[in-house]
């Protein structure tokens, strides 16, 4: 079924996309998830191939059974498969598999940390929190600022790397913001990291599933040397995520987890620890995941990366040329039709409390979104222009209303008449909203 690449055929690929639910009279309506950032439902085809390869189940690097021996090969040969669907070279990197984007960048910040004792880590002010904590409690961490719309200046980050002279060896930024969806330019950005000697991080978590991504490049100083992403949004919840970076780079570092499966030799006084990324993976390997991953990725091959930005940012257009329309909505990102994007869009209702809105368009229309601070707290407080010390209020009155948004975020099932049903449940929350403080 999933060979089919029209578009009316999207939706039959996705489980669960037209499940019904009850709405507020208690009317069987059909559930729209506009809520793909946080996570995405299951491909039917990831669901097929874990129900298949469920007969062959095994126990990886542990067995000499036929099945394990199969798994085995199955776990490794996935990795040649994650490479060449973010055009890595396979020779130079290692594909480490971790839990999702949040434990790689973890994983990764603890390695770092075991090889650049004092050095700056820059990170910028549009990051999830998973992209910036991690850093802060091993190095001297700076910010790369954002703009009045919360693009990336990349002005700062070229002051930056000069300002520190020599002493950033890592910068990490997003590939595409989960809060307003812009698009960095990683390419530019390595370029100018690589000519002050430094690599770049990109957490690939909102870019990945929606846009081709090329780790390698003819240009070596365009190269993207770490990237972190998760599969669970990318239609494979089956708790795995990556982490892709240098072989030497992870034969160098110390391991975090150590245990299982991560060593060569053990004796009463010494360890000799396995080559990555047997090195980086402690534990029974989450062979489930890899299967979903890689059922995953050959699906969106299918579909065509470019084709699905395609038809997410038609989707994207749409709903922002409605909004627009309505003078109490007020969107919260550059709207220009140049912007580079996937297809995010952040917004409030004028008078209305963002988890209002959000709680509304579910009991109305059964519409899903995320409201609040999307783990992005100092980029929404950008965003908003909320003074720093507010932000103290929130800290110290733990029960007081915090700011925040709405957010939409689009995948390729989605469809233009969900897109009119939103509309008109917003016109509908606003017409009520005296009833809604
Ligand atoms: N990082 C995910 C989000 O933005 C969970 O919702």
């Amino acid at each position: 079924m999933y060979h089919d690449k029209t578009k009316s055929n999207y939706r039959k690929i996705i489980a669960g996309v037209d499940e019904k639910i009850p709405n507020e009279s208690g009317k069987s309506i059909t559930a729209i998830n506009f809520d793909n950032a946080a996570t995405t439902p299951p491909l039917i085809s990831v669901l097929g191939e874990i129900i298949d390869f469920s007969k062959y189940y095994s126990s990886i690097h542990r067995g000499t059974g036929y099945k394990s021996i199969f798994s085995s090969k199955i776990y490794e040969d996935s990795r040649k498969i994650v490479c060449d669907f973010v055009h890595c070279d396979y020779r130079e990197n290692t594909v480490i598999y971790v839990k999702n984007a949040t434990e790689a960048i973890n994983k990764l910040s603890y390695a770092f940390s075991t090889i650049y004792k004092d050095c700056v880590v820059l990170t910028t002010r549009m990051e999830h929190h998973s992209n910036d904590l991690p850093w802060r409690n091993k190095f001297k961490v700076d910010y790369i600022d954002v703009d009045d719309l919360g693009k990336l200046k990349i002005d700062d980050l070229e002051n930056k790397l000069k300002e520190y002279n020599g002493k950033v060896k890592l910068v990490c930024v997003t590939g595409a913001s989960n809060v307003t969806g812009y698009k960095n330019p990683i390419y530019e950005i390595a370029s100018i990291c690589h000519s002050y000697n430094a690599k770049i991080l990109v957490d690939g978590a909102q870019l990945v599933p929606h846009y081709p991504i090329r780790m390698k490049s003819s240009r070596r100083e365009r190269c993207i040397d770490f990237l972190a992403f998760s599969a669970h949004k990318m239609y494979a919840p089956f708790g795995i995520g990556v982490l892709i970076g240098p072989k030497e780079f992870f034969l160098q570092a110390e391991p975090d987890h150590v245990g299982g499966g991560t060593i060569d030799i053990v004796t009463d006084n010494f360890v000799t620890w396995a080559d990555p990324p047997d090195k980086n993976e402690a534990g029974t390997p989450n062979i489930m995941g890899v299967i979903a991953l890689t059922a995953s990725i050959k699906t969106l091959k299918h579909l065509g990366m470019k084709d699905i930005d395609k038809h997410e940012m038609d989707i994207y257009n749409y709903a922002l040329s409605k909004l627009k329309k309505i003078p109490e909505v007020t969107i919260y990102c550059d709207t220009s039709d140049d912007c580079e994007k996937v297809a995010i869009l952040p917004f409030n209702i004028e008078g209305i409390y963002h988890e209002i809105t959000a709680k509304e368009l579910s009991r109305i229309s059964g519409i899903a979104v995320r409201s609040g601070c999307f783990c992005a707290h100092p980029y929404i407080r950008r965003l908003l222009k909320i003074p720093l010390d507010e932000m103290e209020h929130y800290q110290k009155n733990k029960d007081s209303k915090r700011p925040g948004m709405v957010r939409l975020s689009f995948s390729f099932y989605n469809t233009y008449s969900e897109v009119d049903i939103l509309v008109k449940t917003i016109n509908k929350i606003i017409k009520n909203r005296s009833h809604l403080q």
